[in-house]
């Protein structure tokens, strides 16, 4: 489905408040602290999220390979107050509060470094996606739904799922699925507000329940090193280079055989 004028506008509309919100945080163009070496509370960490990053159960988040501008905004809003969770605010408790969240950088830093193994996450290990899901999950990343007034997803989280350090948009390839689904129903309930200009829970409102399901199983399997140059310009496009068959950024091995 080729965007048309109306699609691009309405993304225009979507992305220059958030943009406009974004700029005035701290997040813009920082660079990550050089020390990689694992700081002292990463032996907290690895109890859920691995101890280089990748998590030991599909409900906690991949934090291996994620960028860095994110994962710093991130532990600093579970610092706040202004994300909550019942099992991560304790955590977050854990680490002394140091001048400049100069600790909380060193843990951004470390994980950022680390490099996630797309093909050995919780997620991917819990086995294959169908077809169909691979394919309605490809279509609302890349395409949106224009008929919900729903955006297309890589319009913020990049043309290979790596998201946009310069805006600490969060990487979603290689994530868990059951991570990504509780996140969209938390930012459509309203109990993570997060997001500049509150985009995401726009946006999550307009998502179905399998809307949700489709598009974090998609996410779980992508790869960014098979979208090279980024995603494909068009579906019949990369059937027609992949006459064999399969969706998109997904290793052909992970869909399940349809019947
Ligand atoms: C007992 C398990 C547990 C431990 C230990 C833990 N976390 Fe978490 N963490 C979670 C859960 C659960 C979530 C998801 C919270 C939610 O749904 O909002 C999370 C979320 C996060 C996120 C958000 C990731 C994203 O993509 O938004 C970051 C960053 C994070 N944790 C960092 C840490 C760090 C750093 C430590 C060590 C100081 C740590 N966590 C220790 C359970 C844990
Ligand atoms: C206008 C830009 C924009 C668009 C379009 C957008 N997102 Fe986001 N998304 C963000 C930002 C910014 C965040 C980070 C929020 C925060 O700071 O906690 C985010 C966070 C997320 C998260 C949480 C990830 C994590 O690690 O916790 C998920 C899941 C997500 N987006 C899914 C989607 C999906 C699916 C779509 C398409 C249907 C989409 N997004 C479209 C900007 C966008």
């Amino acid at each position: 489905m080729p965007r048309g004028r109306t699609g691009f506008l309405t993304l225009l509309a979507w992305f220059a408040p958030a943009a406009a919100a974004l700029a005035a945080t701290d997040y813009l163009g920082v660079v990550p602290p050089k020390a990689v070496q694992p700081p002292a509370a990463v032996a907290t960490c690895a109890a859920c999220h691995g101890a280089t990053g990748t998590a030991i159960a599909p409900t906690f988040p991949n934090l291996a390979g994620q960028n860095y501008s994110y994962l710093l905004k991130t532990l600093e809003d579970f610092r706040t107050g202004q994300r909550k969770n019942a099992t991560m605010t304790p955590m977050i408790a854990t680490v002394p509060v140091a001048p400049d969240n100069a600790n909380l950088k060193q843990l951004a830093a470390y994980f950022s470094a680390q490099r996630l193994d797309e093909a050995k996450t919780p997620g991917v290990a819990a086995g294959p996606l169908t077809l169909e899901q691979a394919q309605a999950g490809y279509q609302l990343y890349f395409q949106g739904n224009a008929k919900a007034d729903v955006p297309s997803c890589v319009a913020c989280h990049s043309m290979s799922g790596e998201g946009d350090p310069s805006m600490a948009v969060p990487r979603l390839a290689g994530q868990n699925a059951a991570y990504l689904v509780s996140q969209l129903q938390q930012f459509a309930a309203g109990s993570r507000a997060t997001a500049p200009d509150h985009v995401m829970a726009k946006i999550a409102k307009r998502l179905t329940a399998p809307e949700m399901q489709n598009v974090s199983a998609y996410l779980e399997h992508m790869r960014p090193s098979l979208l090279p140059g980024g995603g494909p310009t068009s579906y019949a496009q990369f059937v027609q280079a992949n006459p064999s068959g399969g969706v998109p950024g997904i290793p052909p091995a992970e869909i399940a055989a349809t019947k």
